[in-house]
């Protein structure tokens, strides 16, 4: 940013360090490259809403107790209106030199409604401003993170219950192990999703504490009534102590904590997508509206948004490390350090919603192949654990028939055939017990039918879960 010299009518120019609300112990201005390195304006002025919001509490708070005139705080409301008006409309001349949001907000209205407006500040601090403005954010943003994720989950849902009766192999180490349903794997990202809304309702609660009222760092001398302001900007809970107050930014690290979680489970989702779309495992077909092609090879259609999706991961969680590693070291209690945990905390609100939505559209739109997810569950001997279970059932110690059914795995492969094609006699071959009802067992349709323990891929337990989570979303 570059030094802009303050004018002031009829005095022709002064330092702007004279116009600087903090000046007044300052003989020489502040230089340049200061100006420009210390500035936050381009970043905070994000809070404005939020500045103004506290500032409007803050001045009816100091009205309430006799700090300040009812007639000064209704031209202080009236100021904040017109200047919350401006910077919405884009016209508001942000300032540099005034380092950040709260002064530009401030000092212009000092320099409209006079006197009054440099009344705001009493009994605050920037700090525990910045504070609140910054638990103003979070609040509103870890709502709308929970409608996004509702979305996403709608989104899960609806496609569990269109193909609720498709079967897929199901995998461990990416190698086929039991057929499941569509459904099951699907509703697995729900439960995923779920419990990251709850990890960001807990969240919430700790940010929604009011700080303001802390003060510098010590809290004040002045007859402030915090619990009044709490009230008016619907905060359950005040502040318990100053100096924790103003240094405090874990509600910061808890969110981005639970942001990484979901775009790690939405990154997971995303590898999958990419996966499943290669001719290798053509198991869905993404929207045309949602790939891209190559500049170079006309047959392709990439699955770029999945692939963001996944990539942004790293910034999420890069800037998790950034605000613990903000933190650590720092002494009680404000310190400037504390500036640079506003950049990470929004560029996470905005990738993670941006991916979220993303996400939700292209879920919206997935089509399975049926076709191809048959072919896949005809190869890998899926129902072998149908097979030792079978087995079990007929008295045979567990790890026996693990064994034997090892047994029989490698006769079928060496035969290239799957253990579901082996005939009777065959089968006998490996255990006697084997009867003609061990087909039903054998097969993709019984294997999953069979697997109706809680939490299961069963029908029925899947049935329940989709009607479970319908519920849920209401
Ligand atoms: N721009 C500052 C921040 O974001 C506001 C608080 C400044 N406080 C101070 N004592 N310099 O942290």
């Amino acid at each position: 940013m570059s030094q802009q010299t303050g004018k002031t009518p009829g005095s022709g120019v002064v330092s702007s360090d004279k116009m600087k609300m903090w000046g007044g112990r300052f003989a020489e201005r502040t230089a340049a490259s200061v100006e420009a390195f210390t500035c936050s304006v381009q970043v905070d002025s994000r809070l404005y809403r939020q500045d103004i919001a506290g500032s409007r509490a803050h001045a009816r708070m100091l009205a309430r107790q006799g700090l300040i005139s009812d007639e000064e705080c209704g031209l202080i409301l009236d100021g904040l209106e017109e200047i919350e008006g401006e910077i919405s409309r884009g016209e508001f001349v942000f300032r540099p030199e005034l380092e950040d949001i709260h002064m530009n907000i401030e000092k212009t209205l000092a320099e409209r409604i006079g006197p009054a407006g440099e009344k705001l500040h009493t009994a605050r601090s920037r700090n525990d401003q910045v504070a609140l403005d910054f638990r103003l954010y979070l609040r509103e943003e870890t709502d709308r993170l929970q409608d996004l994720l509702a979305g996403m989950q709608r989104a899960l849902v609806d496609q569990a219950r269109r193909w609720r009766r498709a079967v897929m192999p199901g995998y461990t180490h990416l190698q086929r192990a039991q057929p499941v349903l569509v459904a099951h794997h699907l509703l697995a990202y729900y439960e995923m999703f779920k419990r990251d809304r709850q990890r960001l309702a807990d969240c919430r609660r700790r940010i929604n504490v009011l700080p303001l009222g802390a003060a510098a760092l010590a809290g004040t001398g002045l007859p402030i009534d915090r619990e009044y302001v709490a009230q008016l900007l619907d905060f359950p809970e005040v502040s318990a102590n100053s100096l924790d107050t103003v240094s405090d930014r874990d509600f910061a690290v808890e969110f981005a904590a639970a942001a990484s979680l979901i775009q790690v489970h939405l990154s997971r989702l995303a590898e999958e997508l990419v996966l499943w779309t290669s001719e290798e495992f053509s198991f869905v077909i993404l929207p045309d509206a949602f790939c891209t092609g190559s500049s170079i090879m006309p047959q392709k259609k990439n699955p770029d948004v999945p692939e963001l999706i996944r990539g942004k991961s790293g910034r999420v969680t890069g800037h998790l490390m950034s605000l613990l590693t903000l933190l650590k070291g720092l002494p009680l209690a404000y310190n400037r350090d504390l500036q640079e945990d506003k950049e990470p905390v929004f560029d996470i609100v905005d990738t993670v919603s941006a991916s979220l939505a993303l996400a939700a559209e292209l879920m919206a739109g997935l089509r399975f192949n049926e076709e191809k997810l048959t072919a896949a569950l005809s190869r890998g001997c899926m129902t072998a654990t149908d097979l030792a279970d079978y087995l079990v059932r007929k008295q045979i110690p567990f790890r026996q028939a693990h064994a034997i059914v090892g047994r029989t795995v490698a006769y079928a492969l060496e035969q290239g055939r799957d253990v579901g094609e082996l005939s009777l006699p065959e089968l006998r071959r490996f255990a006697e017990c084997i009867d003609e009802d061990v087909f039903a067992v054998l097969s993709v349709s019984g294997s999953v039918a069979s697997r109706n323990s809680t939490g299961g891929t069963g029908g029925e337990r899947v049935d329940e879960a989709i009607a479970r989570a319908e519920a849920e979303l209401g």
